[in-house]
Order: C-alpha cells, then structure tokens, then sequence
C-alpha cells in the first residue's frame, strides 16, 4: 500500500500526465473565458497604496552576484520595521506586474507556466512602520494592498498555524501565497498542478534575493497546518488555499 501511495506521489513529479491530457476539451479550448488575473477585491475593502518602482530610492541596490552567494535562510530577525517602501519592493519582486497583455494575460517580475500566475499574497503583518498590524493580501494590478482584518492574536495564530515555528510569529511580515488551481487548470486540466508549485519556487527565491538587497533575510516554510493556514487566511481550502509561506525581517 505504502509502495504505491510512493508510486503515485512519483508519477505527480512527472509529466508523463500531459500524454493523458485531452486539450481539445479543456475549458480554454472550449472557449470559457479566463479566470481574472487576480482574486477581485470587495468593493468595501480597505486599500493601502504602495509607491512604484520609480518612487523607490535607494532600495534594491545590490550586486546580483552578492546576492545570490550570500542568500541564506533566515529564522532570527531584529526588532526593526520594515518601511513600507521596502514592502513594495518585495511585492513587486515577487508578483509585480510588468506589461498586462488582456484580460487573462500580464507578465510579472517571476516566470509561470504557461503565464497563468495561479498564486494570491498575503501578508501577515506584524511591524511595518505606517500598516496597521493584520492579514493583508497584495493587488498586483493596481500594486495595492487590500486590508483584510486586525486581530490582536494574529502573532499566536500564525505560530500555531505554522506547526510551531516560532519565527513566523516574530517576523515583521510573513508571506502566504496561496493557489487558486483553477486558474491553472483553465488551460492546463490535471497538469496544472505540478507546474503550479514550480511557480511558487521562483516566487520565493526571488524573495530570498530581493531580502538580500535590503538587509533583510528569510525562510522558506512548506511545513504548517492545512485547515488552520487556510483559516487564518478566510479561503475556503478547494478553490483556493495556503501552499508556501515565508516570514522575514531586517537582520
Ligand atoms: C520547499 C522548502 C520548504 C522549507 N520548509 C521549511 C520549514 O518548514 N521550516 C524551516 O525552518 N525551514 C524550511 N526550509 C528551509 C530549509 O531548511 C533551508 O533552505 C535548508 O536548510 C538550506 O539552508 P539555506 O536555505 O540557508 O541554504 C524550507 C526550504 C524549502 C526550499
């Protein structure tokens, strides 16, 4: 029995899957138009501006091949904030949208299969100077952050949420990114799914070397409790839900 839950665990890292696929009967084939590019925001929901790139200065200056040799995980962080500003950059480092093509189609600063972007950000926000703390998720379209809610036990949840690990409820910011397969699936059925989590490990590695630019570190974290994530996060764990996070701070 183990064997073959090994087995077919194997067969999900492979593409021997795209051979069973047929795409004439994908929804994209049958003409379904794309899901949005991003989960649309609630009219009444609070937004938070974030300066553009060319507002930025002095961030983000570093030699790439420093920071690549230097990236390093992260657990341990200052007391510091982080600016605001310094949010932005790590935002659009890791999902900013370069060029929208159409409705169902923008380059972003990371690569995906197929250009389906299927990840959302959250934030969960503990010390960045000028943000209330709380659960936030980023806009990419408009480079805006959407205020979700404040609780005055976020910092204990997030840690019981993360199995215990203690860091994420230290970090100034910890980021969520969740999935939303069907954006995916759309053109790619049962082969979204791997590709889906090959996206996530660009989007975080860019965040590691982003961190580097700033005097910031962080940690890639895989390892949480499904249904308490996805709580804390208010998705409905099918359509969408929590797959990678990472906490970071200055260091
Ligand atoms: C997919 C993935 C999941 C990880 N999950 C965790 C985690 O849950 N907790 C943790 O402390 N570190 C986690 N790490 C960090 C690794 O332990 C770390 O990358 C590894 O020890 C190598 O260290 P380095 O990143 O400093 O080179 C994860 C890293 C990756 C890439």
């Amino acid at each position: 029995m183990k064997e073959n839950l090994r087995e077919r665990y194997r067969y999900f890292l492979k593409d021997s899957v795209r051979l069973t696929i047929d795409f004439s009967r994908t929804d994209q084939h049958r003409g379904v138009p794309p899901p949005p590019l991003e989960k649309p925001p609630a009219q009444d929901q609070q937004r938070i501006d974030l300066a553009k790139k060319d507002k930025w200065e002095n961030i983000g200056q570093i030699d790439l091949k420093a920071a690549i040799e230097s990236r390093s995980s992260h657990r341990h962080f200052k007391d510091d904030p982080l600016t605001l500003g310094e949010l932005s950059f790590l935002l659009w480092a890791t999902q900013g949208i370069k060029k929208r093509i159409d409705d169902g189609t923008a380059y972003r600063t990371v690569p995906s299969a197929g250009c389906r972007h299927a990840l959302e950000t959250y934030l969960c926000v503990l010390n960045i100077s000028g943000l209330e703390k709380g659960m936030y998720r980023y806009l990419p379209l408009e480079h805006q952050l959407l205020f979700l809610y404040s609780d005055e036990h976020l910092s204990g949840k997030i840690v019981t949420a993360a199995l215990g690990q203690p860091m994420v409820g230290k970090a100034p910011v910890t980021f969520i990114w969740t999935a939303i397969p069907y954006r995916m699936e759309w053109r790619y059925d049962i082969a979204a799914h791997k590709v889906i989590l090959l996206d996530a490990g660009h989007v975080c590695q860019n965040l590691y070397l982003a961190c580097s630019a700033i005097g910031a570190g962080t940690c890639a974290v895989a390892a949480y409790h499904q249904e308490l994530m996805d709580q804390l996060l208010q998705v409905d764990g099918e359509e969408e839900f929590a797959i990678y996070l990472a906490p970071l701070g200055k260091i």
